[in-house]
C-alpha cells in the first residue's frame, strides 16, 4: 500500500534542503530512512542509498521503503559508514543524528570523497567544532550553515565542499562555523560554544597555562561579538 508523504521534522527538513535537486543521496545511519524517502517520494531526487551498521534500523528502513512504494528506488543495506556505497553513483552525502567525532571517522574511511563531486550535508548532534576542524584540515570548504531548534534542542547543519585550493581558516573559524548570529537560534548555538571555551580557559587557568586560558577567553568573547 503506497502512504501519503509525510513532514519531516525541523531537523530533517534542514538537512534535506542542502540536497541538490535531481541529484543522488547516500544517506549514512539511516535509521527509518524518513530522509531519502521523503526526498525520492516528493521527487525532489530520483533516487537513493540509504545504509546503516545496525541490522534491525535496515529492517524498519526497508519496511518503510516497500510501505512508501519506493523499493526500485532506495537500496538499503547494512554497512559501517561508506564502506558499501558506490562512488561513481552517488552526489550528495548526508551523515546526520551522530556525534561530530563519529562523523568524521566516516569520512576519513571514505578518502574518494576528496572531490568537488560531492556536497557533504552533516548534521552532529554534539562536537561540531571537532567535526569542523577535520573538514578544515582535509581541504572541506564549508559553503553554508544552518541552525536548527527542534524539540527543545538546537543543532547545526553543515554543508560542505572539497576543494583542490588550500585555503585559510581560523581557530575562530572552527568554533564559529558559518553561523549567522543573527538567527536566535544560532545565536543559541554561539553561547554555548563559548561556555565550553570559557570551560577551557578555566581548565588552562588551573594548569597555569596562560597562554591557553587568554586564547580561549578571546575566542569566547570573539564568537559573541
Ligand atoms: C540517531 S540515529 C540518526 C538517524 C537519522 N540519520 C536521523 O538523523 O534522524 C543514528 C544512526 O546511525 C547509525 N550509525 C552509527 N554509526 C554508524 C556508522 N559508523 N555507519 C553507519 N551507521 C551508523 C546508528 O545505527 C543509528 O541508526
Amino acid at each position: 500500500m503506497m502512504e501519503e508523504p509525510f513532514a519531516l521534522g525541523a531537523r530533517l527538513s534542514a538537512c534535506a534542503a542542502f540536497v541538490r535537486e535531481g541529484r543522488v543521496l547516500a544517506d549514512i545511519g539511516t535509521d527509518h530512512a524518513y530522509l531519502p524517502i521523503w526526498l525520492v517520494r516528493t521527487g525532489k531526487i530520483p533516487r537513493a542509498f540509504a545504509s546503516d551498521i545496525n541490522e534491525e534500523p535496515i529492517q524498519l528502513a526497508k519496511e518503510h521503503i516497500r510501505r512508501y512504494g519506493i523499493a526500485d528506488k532506495i537500496t538499503a543495506f547494512t554497512a559501517d559508514g561508506m564502506a558499501k556505497i558506490p562512488p561513481d553513483e552517488v552526489d550528495d552525502i548526508v551523515i546526520a543524528g551522530m556525534g561530530g567525532d563519529n562523523i568524521a571517522g566516516i569520512l576519513e574511511g571514505a578518502p574518494w570523497l576528496l572531490s568537488p563531486r560531492y556536497h557533504l550535508i552533516l548534521q552532529p548532534m554534539s562536537k561540531a567544532e571537532r567535526l569542523r576542524a577535520y573538514l578544515y584540515a582535509h581541504q572541506f570548504f564549508i559553503l553554508e550553515e544552518k541552525p536548527v531548534c527542534e524539540a527543545n534542542r538546537i543543532y547545526t547543519v553543515i554543508c560542505a565542499e572539497y576543494t583542490p585550493e588550500p585555503f585559510h581558516y581560523s581557530d575562530f573559524d572552527i568554533y564559529a562555523g558559518r553561523l549567522d548570529k543573527k538567527n536566535p537560534c544560532a545565536a543559541a548555538l554561539l553561547q554555548r560554544q563559548a561556555g565550553i571555551l570559557r570551560d577551557m580557559a578555566d581548565g588552562c587557568a588551573v594548569r597555569h597555562d596562560d597562554k591557553g586560558e587568554k586564547h580561549f577567553r578571546a575566542l569566547a568573547e570573539q564568537l559573541l561579538r
